[in-house]
């Protein structure tokens, strides 16, 4: 073959094929009802962030893990990277769902790095990467405020583009990588192939279970929440938006406070908890012992449907929190949430919480840990105006908690 007939770079409707594969990212009027996207300034914003980029894990297995996701959550395997891409330390699956992406990692090296992480942590969430339109002016903000600059930015790049990339360190061993790549048109990242699995979904599943990610949860240690509120302030220009603390989220025995930072247009929101006095240990302590120290808690999954969703994870062998039958016959709660979209029993045959405020109402549930260690969950949550996340059904989803922790000799 000569330099004249080598292949081409690929046109860019093409490359744009390859980037996208098939799998529809929400548009901003979906995101407007899905996870209440708002306007926003850009150019007045000190670090602006488009929104999620992925949530990357590092797993016991990531081929189980992989599979998992896709034959339970209905995520869909877009892209590699392993021994047979010429990673010899990992395996990594790209999974997308609408606009939600997340990679699951696991060791193939007994001495990579990831076993010594996994050892500590076990499986949980390690990078929650944000896309930026100018990763530069991000991390040279981050780092005039005081943010320890994990990987300076720089530029990786294949046949299909350049990728600019920093990272910035946060709770715990997590870290939000920067990314910009707005010249990227490959399957994830520079190292990665595009891949398929050959699963086949059930007849009659979804196309998707959810579109998006609405929020991700860190449980830092008692005392330390105001301090995490205050370095996504400082150096990140998120904002307060909500604040749930003592009585909102005690029960009998244990209560956390809870603070929520966002970006700009709300894309990013960070719930921060951290564990308040109680008669018993927290919910945040469990965390905290058995992810030993601050780590991503709980990601909440947009659906349009909760109810298909939570049906379809059921048959798949997800298990939820249960909810007390208390909790739907209470006159308070019917008469706080009033008119929702489908029958109350609807809701009870299927524990999904309500919870109205003055924007609106939202339905969400709560996944038992997907992991070994008592640590991290999913949440579905189908909001409908509503920009809250859960406030009033703070009390009655703790004590659905504790009685799981109490039955794991926690409590
Ligand atoms: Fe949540």
């Amino acid at each position: 073959m000569t330099i004249d007939n080598l292949p081409s770079r690929p046109a860019a409707s093409d490359r744009l094929r390859v980037a996208r594969n098939d799998e529809p990212r929400p548009t901003d009027g979906e995101l407007r009802r899905l996870v209440g996207l708002v306007e926003h300034d850009d150019s007045v914003d000190p670090f602006p962030v488009i929104g999620w980029d992925a949530l990357v894990w590092v797993v016991g297995n990531a081929t189980q893990t992989a599979h998992f996701l896709e034959s339970a959550f209905g995520m869909r395997l877009e892209a590699y990277s392993g021994p047979e891409t010429g990673n010899r330390d990992n395996k990594a699956f790209v999974l997308r769902s609408g606009g939600a992406r997340f990679v699951v990692t696991g060791a193939v090296d007994p001495d990579s790095a990831l076993v010594a992480h996994h050892h500590r942590h076990g499986d949980g969430v390690v990078d929650i990467a944000l896309e930026v339109p100018d990763v530069d002016r991000c991390a040279e903000w981050a780092r005039t405020h005081g943010a320890t600059i994990l990987v300076e930015p720089h530029d990786e790049t294949d046949e299909f583009g350049t990728v600019r990339s920093a990272a910035v360190a946060t709770y715990g061993e997590t870290r939000h990588t920067l990314i910009d790549r707005s010249k990227y048109y490959g399957p994830y990242l520079p190292g990665y192939v595009a891949r398929r699995s050959n699963y086949q979904p059930r007849a009659g599943t979804p196309v998707r279970l959810f579109q998006a990610i609405d929020h991700v949860v860190g449980n830092v240690e008692l005392g330390m929440m105001d301090q995490w509120v205050d370095f996504y302030r400082r150096v990140m220009g998120f904002t307060n938006m909500a604040e749930f603390v003592g009585d909102d989220i005690a029960t009998e025995y244990s209560a956390l406070m809870s603070k929520v930072v966002a970006n700009g247009n709300h894309r990013v929101k960070f719930p921060l908890n951290e564990p308040a006095a109680g008669k018993k240990r927290s919910q945040i302590d469990e965390y905290l012992e058995f992810y030993r120290g601050p780590g991503v808690q709980h990601i909440a999954l947009a659906t349009s449907d909760i109810l298909t969703c939570v049906d379809t994870l059921r048959r798949e062998g997800v298990e939820f929190l249960e909810t007390p039958d208390t909790y739907y016959s209470d006159p308070e709660l019917r008469a706080r949430i009033g008119h929702v979209r489908v029958p109350v029993d609807q809701l009870q045959r299927r524990g999904i919480l309500v919870d109205r405020d003055e924007d609106g109402y939202l339905l969400q549930i709560f996944c038992k840990p997907i992991t070994d260690r008592p640590t991290v969950f999913f949440e579905l949550i189908e909001r409908h105006g509503s920009l809250g996340f859960g406030k009033g059904n703070f009390k009655a989803l703790f004590q659905a908690i504790e009685r799981e922790q109490e039955s794991r000799g926690n409590l």
